[in-house]
């Protein structure tokens, strides 16, 4: 669709590399709960439904194409990174019908679709040329400052290594993220100069050239500081990722769901909790997961990509990775569900089990000590202790098929492929190599021996040999 005359143009800079982070990797694709940090950016937005998306990259962009992918609609090369502004200048040609420019960093996860709306509702509505979004923090340290001048007004933004020491008093910092009529910044941006302690282009310089020629230049601050504050450091990355946990906590408390200590529980941003479910410290859910009502999260389970319906439990120290499971199930202590598992409703999968790319039938119990990969088992059966799918030949996986109401007795193999009708038996200790027939009893053991006063014969031998040996 062709951008109306007054649609926005989102212009997000995420060409350097961030030097701060000490890094092999470009800051912007740092995680920040799970994603890269300008995916949250991208997809803040997105959620404005501008005309057109165009980011700006440089270091690793074949990297940062990848990671963004159709989240921008254009990518533009800055080829050296030389300032901010330089990276506007970059994008200028893409830029010439734009009309409402909203430009905005990679580096600012925590950033808000509020916020952005805010923004541009201001600016649209005092008929700005320049918007920057301010906001005051306790330690302004390598931030840009707002010079403010009579009655308030915005005159201009002095860098940290410009600043005088006056300038570096100012509490009330650039955040870097602007709304600009294009037609009045563009022409500002190809007349900067690099005249700074850094010898960079800076797309600040442009507030000063605005005010001077007399275009209205004004100011949203932003009073929660950690919203729109940029990612430089280790240090940031970490607080930022705190933000957005705190943030998708909150949401989830307000619509009732218990943390039992909100500050060490980490669920991703996309997931989705029904309400009076309940989770415990060191839980950790990534993904777009659902968990239904009533569920439980016991202490250091990571739930990555999981469905679960209601009052499921996972018990203590569980990995649970892109699975399903039924109402009323319940895993664990220490069980690992690996990709494509399915668990029916009241499915009990216990104590050091894995469970890979199967289904267990409703009702179905491994409760101890097993390994269950490429199985279908069917309703209601029991799978003892111990019992392993041996799926793996060494070259291809084998499938394992038990009916409804199978009984694997303790310290099983499943020699894959293989299949156990409705109802089959198989006795404790079995290698079971063959198909077992519905209602069958498949017993596989050497015949046991008792040796009779074998113990008293060794002891004696025993001391012989010691004897000799002295
Ligand atoms: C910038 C602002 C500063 C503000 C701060 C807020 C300037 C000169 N300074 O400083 O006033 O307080 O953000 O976080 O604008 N980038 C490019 N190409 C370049 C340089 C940077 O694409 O040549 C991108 C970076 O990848 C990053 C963003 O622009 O996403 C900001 O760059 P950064 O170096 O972090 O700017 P700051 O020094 O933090
Ligand atoms: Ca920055």
């Amino acid at each position: 669709m062709a951008p109306s005359r007054d649609s926005l143009t989102v212009l997000v800079l995420a060409a350097g590399l961030g030097k701060r982070m000490r890094s092999a990797r470009i800051k912007i694709l740092h995680e920040v709960a799970g994603r890269p940090m300008a995916v949250h950016v991208l997809e803040a937005a997105r959620a404005l439904r501008p005309g057109r998306i165009v980011t700006v990259v440089g270091h690793q962009s074949d990297a940062v194409r990848r990671a963004l992918g159709s989240l921008s609609d254009e990518f533009v090369l800055q080829e050296r990174q030389r300032g901010t502004g330089h990276a506007v200048l970059a994008a200028a040609s893409l830029l010439r019908r734009a009309t409402t420019l909203l430009i905005l960093s990679g580096d600012v996860p925590a950033l808000r679709l509020a916020t952005l709306k805010a923004l541009v509702a201001s600016h649209r509505r005092r008929r700005a040329d320049l918007t920057l979004v301010t906001t005051v923090v306790p330690d302004p340290t390598g931030y840009g400052r707002i010079v403010r001048g009579e009655a308030g007004r915005v005159l201009r933004i002095v860098e940290e290594g410009d600043a005088s020491r006056d300038e570096r008093r100012i509490h009330e910092i650039n955040a870097g993220i602007y709304c600009a009529r294009a037609s009045a910044l563009l022409p500002e941006i190809k007349r900067l100069k690099p005249t700074n302690s850094q010898g960079e282009y800076y797309l600040t310089d442009a507030v000063q050239r605005l005010v001077a020629r007399g275009r209205k230049v004004h100011a949203v601050q932003v009073r929660d500081a950690e919203e729109v504050l940029g990612v430089n450091t280790r240090a940031e990355l970490a607080r930022a990722a705190q933000t957005l946990y705190a943030r998708a906590a909150a949401r989830l408390q307000a619509s009732g769901v218990t943390f039992l200590d909100a500050s060490r529980t980490w669920v991703d941003p996309r997931a989705r909790i029904g309400r009076d479910s309940v989770l415990y410290p060191g839980v950790i859910v990534e993904g777009a997961s659902a968990l239904g009502t009533g569920c439980v999260v016991r202490p250091g389970c990571r739930l990555i990509s999981v469905v679960a319906g209601r009052d499921v439990e996972f018990r203590d120290h569980c990995l649970v990775q892109e699975s399903r499971l039924g109402d009323g199930a319940s895993v664990g202590p220490f069980a690992h569900l690996r990709s494509g598992s399915v668990l029916e409703a009241d499915v009990r999968v216990g104590n050091f089990v894995e469970v890979k790319k199967s289904r267990l039938g409703r009702g179905t119990k491994a409760s101890h000590l097993s390994y269950l990969g490429d199985a279908e088992i069917g309703e209601g059966s029991n799978i003892g202790a111990g019992t392993i799918t041996c799926n793996y030949d060494g070259e291809k996986k084998h499938p394992t098929r038990l009916g409804r109401g199978v009984f694997i007795g303790s310290d099983t193999q499943l020699v894959a492929p293989v299949s156990l009708g409705d109802g089959a038996y198989v006795a404790a200790g079995t290698t079971v190599t063959r198909d077992v027939p519905a209602g069958a009893l498949a017993i596989s053991r050497c015949e046991q021996k008792n040796l009779d006063g074998w113990v008293g014969r060794r002891h004696k031998r025993k001391g012989r040999v010691e004897s000799q040996g002295a």
